[in-house]
């Protein structure tokens, strides 16, 4: 089995990676810099997992793309690469004390070049290479602003990039293909993209290896997920009442 999983150089997609690759997965480490993906590389393969780089910046489609091309068959694509605001923004972390009004149109239209155009384009792209039962999992989280956090520009972005998860995987029950798409939505997990909470709510923040072992369960096990988006206990998110299962 082969999974290509973007953004797998750190945090919840390296996590995801080795958890794969210990229940024997190989692993195509997307990450857009080489040095860092290489690293990534070197640290799985020190762990017997077998693992290669494969350059992808969801900000270039040539290098998904290229990508593309150099794939002949994928098991599972894994949409991990994800920020937090802007691509343009100063903080690599998601700023907490930035309010909804601080938001600009540019930082939601560039965090949306990102997490939604750059994950569709690799749905779009890699879709003809991915196997009869093959699926794509997006990491993702829930579209419903909350008092604790609901930073404009991400939350929208996932919202967008959840809703086109649904409609695609709509489209493969319609078609009779046994392909799924699905969300896993991790819950708070220490990364940089929230530098490294260890947040108000005790107990409620995981680490990313107790988020990628969760990740890929889900993943391996033998159910149909198609158009659900699933929490990490398991639980599904019945909000967005996906009609495919009616
Ligand atoms: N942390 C949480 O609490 C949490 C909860 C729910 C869902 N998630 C989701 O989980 C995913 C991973 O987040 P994380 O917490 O592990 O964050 P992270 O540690 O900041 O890792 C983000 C990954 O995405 C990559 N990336 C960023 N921009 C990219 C681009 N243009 N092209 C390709 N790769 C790019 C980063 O690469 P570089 O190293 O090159 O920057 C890095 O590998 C995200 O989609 C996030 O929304 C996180």
């Amino acid at each position: 089995m082969k999974a290509l999983i973007t953004g797998a150089n750190k945090g919840i997609g390296f996590a995801i990676a080795e958890a794969l690759g210990k229940s024997g997965v190989e692993i195509l480490v997307g990450a857009r810099s080489e040095s860092r993906g290489q690293d990534a590389v070197r640290k799985l393969s020190t762990k017997g997992i077998t693992a290669s780089f494969v350059k992808i910046d969801l900000d270039n489609f040539d290098t998904i793309h290229n990508a593309t091309e150099e794939i002949d068959q994928l098991d599972l694509l894994i949409n991990n690469a994800g920020i937090p605001d802007s691509y343009k923004a100063d903080r690599p972390a998601l700023d907490q004390k930035k309010t909804t009004f601080d938001y600009t149109t540019d930082d939601l239209r560039e965090t949306m070049e990102v997490n939604f155009f750059g994950t569709h384009e690799m749905i779009r792209s890699f879709l003809p290479k991915l196997a009869e039962n093959g699926k794509i999992v997006n990491i993702t989280v829930p579209i419903q602003p909350n008092n604790f956090w609901h930073p404009l520009a991400y939350q929208t972005s996932k919202a967008a990039q959840n809703v086109m998860a649904m409609t695609y995987a709509l489209e493969f029950k319609n078609t009779g293909s046994s392909k799924q798409i699905f969300g896993v939505m991790p819950g708070g997990v220490a990364t940089e993209l929230n530098g490294h909470t260890v947040g108000a709510l005790d107990g409620f923040i995981k680490s990313a290896e107790e988020a990628g072992e969760l990740i890929a369960k889900l993943v391996l096990d033998t159910e149909n997920h198609n158009g659900q988006m699933i929490q990490f206990d398991g639980k599904i998110v019945t909000d967005y009442e996906v009609q495919i299962h009616g």
